[in-house]
């Protein structure tokens, strides 16, 4: 087929992470404020070049990157279908808008549609949606306002991050909080730095699992679970996969030890994670793939905690990718799983 691949790039002349000197086991890092994380969502040229060389394989890619130009290179192009990775710019709508371009255009393309990239990158309606269909998710609110916090309901510890942000752009080691006063510290900055609603949830306490998905209807298939082991991180470490632990503690130079796939997990809570992620891929009708957080509550349940429609895909296995690494454990290499996504769309479409 002729293929288009659709991403955002990250700027080059971007710092994008400055050294946090130094990370200390300590309960508070509080150096976030020399941390630039606007462009943490965008891929590199690294990633993008490896996804172009996967689909190459078999089909013919061109690259377009999601700017103001990509309407009118797509209607030109017209191609069979699109790949596409962009996580967009402006607002929470921002991942919805190439492929609401493309369908405007009529052109197929790989991943949910419009409507639920934005569901999902809106952490808060998520959760509406979820308790509704009584999928067990965490308690919470979100605030718009620094009064809103007052009277605050929730039962501490809590988590606060920006609703509608992912790569743990927002989320440090002081995002878990234990009382009020930190709870507003937390807010302020939130609503300050981050322009947009804060989620405060109650912290669910026990193993965390994030689950890689293939696939539509009654073909999807969940990939081995990967687990976030928090006893190998450096000690006193929040026990929360935070900005600090996916982006400084974890380098391509100095890999975090701390991930297992498949987890070691009995039968029970493999087959209760999959059927949670299962249910909640159905009800946010995502299609082809997503990656879905998960942790244990204080009972033990699976609870969602956040849903990824278009999942990180670092090439590289030094640097941690969960979707990745979920695949190479199913046997996939980085190209197979690609094209097996790709493979999935152009079904649903009936192209192939
Ligand atoms: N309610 C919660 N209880 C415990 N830990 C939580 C909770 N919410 C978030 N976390 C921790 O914070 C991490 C980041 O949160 P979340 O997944 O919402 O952020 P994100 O930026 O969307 O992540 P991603 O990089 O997967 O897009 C989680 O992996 C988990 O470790
Ligand atoms: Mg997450």
């Amino acid at each position: 087929m002729n293929a288009a691949l659709t991403f955002n790039v990250k700027p080059e002349s971007e710092t994008f992470i400055e050294p946090l000197s130094p990370i200390r086991n300590t309960t508070r890092v509080n150096t976030q404020q020399k941390i630039i994380d606007t462009f943490a969502e965008w891929d590199t040229w690294e990633t993008i070049y490896a996804v172009r060389d996967a689909l190459e394989l078999y089909h013919s890619v061109t690259l377009i990157e999601a700017d103001e130009n990509a309407f009118d290179k797509l209607r030109d192009l017209k191609p069979d279908i699109v790949f596409n990775v962009a996580e967009g710019f402006y607002g929470i709508s921002r991942e919805a808008q190439i492929p609401a371009i493309l369908e405007m255009l009529n052109i197929p393309y790989t991943g949910s549609d419009p409507l639920t990239l934005s569901i999902c990158l809106d952490k808060g309606r998520t959760k509406e949606i979820l308790t509704y269909h009584k999928i067990p998710t965490p308690s919470f609110i979100t605030v718009n306002n620094i009064n809103e916090i007052k009277n605050i309901a929730l039962r501490f510890p809590l988590i606060i991050k920006p609703n509608a942000e992912g790569s743990s752009k927002g989320i440090f080691s002081s995002s878990f909080v234990n009382n009020k006063e930190e709870l507003t510290r937390e807010a302020e900055r939130i609503l300050n730095e981050y322009h947009q609603s804060a989620l405060i949830e109650e912290f669910l306490p026990g193993r965390e699992f994030t689950v890689a998905m293939i696939g539509n209807g009654n073909e999807t298939e969940v990939l081995p679970i990967v687990e976030i082991l928090y006893q190998d991180f450096p000690e006193n470490f929040i026990p929360i996969y935070s900005y600090e632990a996916k982006w400084i503690l974890d380098s391509k130079e100095n890999p975090l030890d701390v991930f297992s796939c498949p987890a070691s997990i009995d039968k029970n809570l493999e087959d209760q994670i999959k059927e949670t992620c299962l249910r909640t891929y159905s009800v946010l009708r995502c299609r082809d793939w997503s990656r879905i957080d998960i942790r244990l509550d204080e009972q033990g349940i699976p609870n969602i905690i956040e849903v990824n429609p278009l999942p990180g895909i670092l090439p590289d296995p030094q640097d941690n990718s969960c979707f990745p690494k979920a695949a190479r454990t199913a046997g996939m290499s980085y190209s197979d799983m690609l094209n097996k996504v790709l493979l999935s769309a152009a079904k649903r479409y009936s192209i192939i």
